[in-house]
């Protein structure tokens, strides 16, 4: 069966095969696997066909690391650990600490009978972001405002010298969602409702695993060492596309649209050797995606040739069953026989263990496919070099937010940043702002604080408000390194109208916008700017010239509130780099982010994406106002 799968490449596969049969020494007592001149695929079926069920079994186990021991490990075989959004050793761990951590569990896997090293997963899905002090860079709406695969690729290379830093070999990133609907709670996670740019975006999985050398098999899963991780294109398929945005719900679309709209990253993530792909919690049209066998298996393994291998979302194949986990006997059958390899259990390992278990023994679930899902992990492992490499070290400890890697989350920001209103009338843009002048205003609950400005997936799994959690600079501290020593700033969240009235400012900048949200959580129907912050807008635009800074994952009802603003920008959320906003704002940078996603006028108005018959959007996707250095140095 597994043969079915690799038939387009076979002439690759053949040609690696032949090579064990020329210069492998067979009767080397058995140990192929271990010698790392052998091809991948000789070492991948000397190990498989060495491997009982239950280590078999064990490969496909994906935990979390909460209550995980060497010893449970050892005793099942468990091919895999995760931390879950905001699971860490400890609060505010070091390096060391995770180092240490992931070794501790790995001495467990190395112990095993076939020494088969464990693969650690973690969210790095903008910046390591469950890791104190490290750099967090722009959520992905931000980056697609950017336009700028080079940028996000340099990202990927940044964001993986920081994982490897803590001892981990995996990433689940990027996501390749085409969000369609912004009242999806993950719609910070797509890059743009528009699938070319997304495309353009899966650069992030050649920065993360590095560029395969020329004559490297095509479509084959592709890493570049000890600097590098493994990405995970996610979440096959059409998760972006769900009814009103509602999160892990259906997707209801024909063939045509779901290959023209979800599907074209795949390919380009695929053709860049992506190490592994993750299925969606969302349904295409009624039917989940964790027991889709024609997606999985015949559309991704067979069309597209995918040779990575497949994993399950949290708890993924429990929620096939409403209500999730009551017939957990067909989940773990149906997302195995779909083409699931790997399941992101992510705790109860002896009850997802002992079912597949007996499922294998009474033949719901053939040997062979269990040999295709562990083929791919093992060919990923080796690929990745664990098998050579199982323990990590603090030779990369120095990355964790390091200068440079700050600075390219500051040209992130600057890049993401878009401009929609410059002025009241274009002959009076109020931007660039001057950096000499007497006393200037900054506002709003966000213009101070970073946990606000990274959002969601950001040290914990929601994210959390306040400036302890982690570190790096707010729009505030940006305004005042740049702005001139003579001008005098002055914060406060949310003036009243007398302060206002008393005090004499030259114009203000207004910081408001979303609180951190991921998932369902974020989930939102009527995407209004949440208060004080919209009152903060009004009542400080209606004193003082003011340019409004949005800070959210999404567009948000702005209509009404725009002609009280003489300018605004869409900032996204920009993470721990707020420096980057005072770069543009002042005028050292010009504005040239493009808008990912159309900005509606109303909520009632969506879906609505570029391309649609009925189009009458407040702004139109790619819309953005430039500025230019040359008015920068006038501004002065
Ligand atoms: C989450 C998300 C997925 C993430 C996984 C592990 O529920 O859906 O994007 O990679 O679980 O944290």
């Amino acid at each position: 069966m597994a043969s079915r799968f690799l038939a387009p490449t076979m002439s690759i596969l053949v040609g690696i095969l032949l090579l064990f049969v020329h210069t492998s020494p067979v009767g080397a007592a058995g140990e192929v696997y271990k010698d790392p001149n052998q091809p991948v695929e000789a070492r991948v079926q000397d190990l498989l066909q060495k491997m009982t069920l239950a280590e078999k079994i064990g490969q496909m186990t994906q935990l979390e690391r909460e209550n995980m021991t060497a010893e449970i490990i050892k005793n099942n075989f468990i091919g895999s650990l995760l931390s879950g959004g905001g699971s860490v050793p400890k609060t505010n761990a070091t390096a060391k600490d995770w180092v240490d951590m992931i070794n501790e569990f790995q001495k467990g896997a190395m112990s095993t009978r076939l020494g088969i090293p464990i693969i650690y997963g973690i969210d790095a899905v903008h910046g390591h972001n469950n890791v104190y002090k490290a750099t967090i860079f722009p959520h992905n709406v931000g980056l697609g405002a950017s336009r700028d695969p080079d940028l996000v690729k340099r990202i990927g290379a940044a964001t993986a010298l920081e994982v490897r830093a803590t001892g981990i070999p995996y990433a689940f990133a990027p996501c390749i969602a085409v969000c369609r609907d912004p009242r999806w709670g993950r719609c910070y996670e797509s890059y743009s409702e528009d699938h070319t740019v997304v495309q353009q975006m899966t650069e992030l999985v050649t920065g993360l695993q590095g560029d395969a050398p020329s004559g490297y098999p095509e479509d084959y899963p592709y890493l570049g060492g000890k600097t590098k991780v493994v990405a995970c294109a996610k979440h096959y398929v059409g998760d972006g596309g769900t009814v009103k945005g509602i999160n892990e719900n259906n997707t209801l679309i024909d063939w045509k649209g779901l290959l023209d709209i979800h599907m074209p990253a795949y390919p380009d993530t695929i053709r860049k050797g992506v190490g592994t792909v993750m299925i969606s919690y969302s349904s295409w049209n009624g039917k989940k995606m964790h027991a889709n066998y024609d997606l999985v298996t015949t559309h991704l393994k067979g069309v597209l040739k995918f040779k990575g291998f497949v994993i399950s979302d949290w708890q993924g194949i429990d929620r096939i069953t409403y209500p999730e986990h009551s017939n957990y006997t067909y989940s773990v059958e149906a997302s195995i026989n779909a083409g699931l390899d790997m399941i992101m259990v992510p705790y109860n390992y002896n009850e997802f263990i002992g079912i597949l278990t007996q499922l294998v023994q009474k033949n719901y679930v053939s040997m062979s496919r269990i040999d295709d899902a562990v083929a791919r992990i093992l060919r990923v492992k080796f690929v990745a070099g664990l098998f050579e490499n199982p323990y990590a070290d603090l030779s990369l400890a120095d990355q964790i937010g390091s200068k440079d890697h700050r600075e390219l989350a500051r040209e992130a920001v600057r890049k993401s940043l878009v401009l929609l209103k410059n002025g009241k009338n274009s002959n009076s843009p109020l931007l660039p702002l001057p950096k000499k002048s007497g006393k200037v205003l900054v506002a709003g609950s966000h213009a101070n604080n970073i946990g606000l400005q990274c959002g969601g997936w950001t040290i914990t799994w929601h994210g959390t408000p306040g400036n302890n959690y982690t570190t790096g600079t707010t729009i505030f501290d940006g305004i005042k390194s740049t702005v001139d020593p003579g001008t005098k700033v002055i914060y406060r969240n949310n003036p009243s109208d007398k302060f206002l009235k008393d005090t004499k400012f030259d114009y203000a900048v207004v910081v408001v916008g979303e609180v951190p949200y991921s998932e369902t959580q974020g989930d939102n129907l009527n995407l209004t700017i949440p208060q004080p912050g919209l009152d903060t807008v009004q009542t400080v635009c209606k004193n003082i010239k003011c340019v409004v800074v949005l800070i959210s994952g999404r567009p948000l009802v702005i209509e009404p509130y725009l002609s009280d603003m003489d300018a605004l920008v869409a900032a996204w959320l920009p993470g721990s780099e707020g420096k980057g906003v005072a770069d543009v704002l002042f005028g050292d940078f010009p504005f040239t982010g493009k808008l990912p996603r159309t900005w509606f006028k109303r909520v009632d108005q969506l879906p609505m994406n570029v391309g649609d018959a009925h189009y009458d959007p407040l702004f139109p996707f790619g819309f953005g106002l430039e500025t230019h250095p040359a008015a920068a140095a006038k501004a002065q």
